[in-house]
């Protein structure tokens, strides 16, 4: 799987983390940035994550900000985007179980390192139930 990663200032430590260890576990990353702890808005990052995620270019990608809340609202005004903002792991597990989501954000100030890796490797590796969740998923998108 390649993954495409972004995060605004607030995010960058933890996108930096995240990428080298999604490396090292051998899968291909295009980070769109930023690339330091400059002030930037997220809703410029945000935004080119999830237009690839709702073109299809990209399966799956992960956003991070100070808390996850702009990046979330911005991605899910994508069609197709299902970004899920999981600081914890039941919410990482259930939101892909049950929501199948494709984009997972993260807030920087919120959490440590060793979660959002553990975050990370947990949502990549829990599949989606499908079944009636599947039926769910599929009238998210405003007709
Ligand atoms: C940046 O200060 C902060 O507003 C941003 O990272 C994010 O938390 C927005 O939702």
């Amino acid at each position: 799987m390649k993954l495409i990663v972004g995060s605004d200032h607030a995010g960058y430590p933890i996108k930096e983390k995240v990428s080298a260890f999604l490396q090292e576990r051998g899968i291909a990353v295009e980070d769109v940035g930023t690339y330091g702890e400059e002030s930037v808005d997220y809703t410029d990052f945000g935004k080119k994550v999830a237009r690839k995620v709702s073109d299809g270019t990209f399966e799956r990608g992960i956003l991070i900000c100070g808390t996850g809340l702009g990046m979330s609202m911005v991605a899910n005004r994508f069609r197709g985007v299902r970004a899920a903002l999981a600081n914890d792991l039941f919410s990482a597990i259930m939101s892909r179980r049950h929501n199948d989501s494709n984009i997972l954000v993260m807030g920087g100030r919120l959490i440590g390192d060793m979660l959002a890796l553990q975050l990370v490797e947990t949502w990549l590796d829990t599949p989606f139930d499908g079944g009636r969740h599947q039926r769910r998923m599929e009238k998210i998108d405003i007709d």
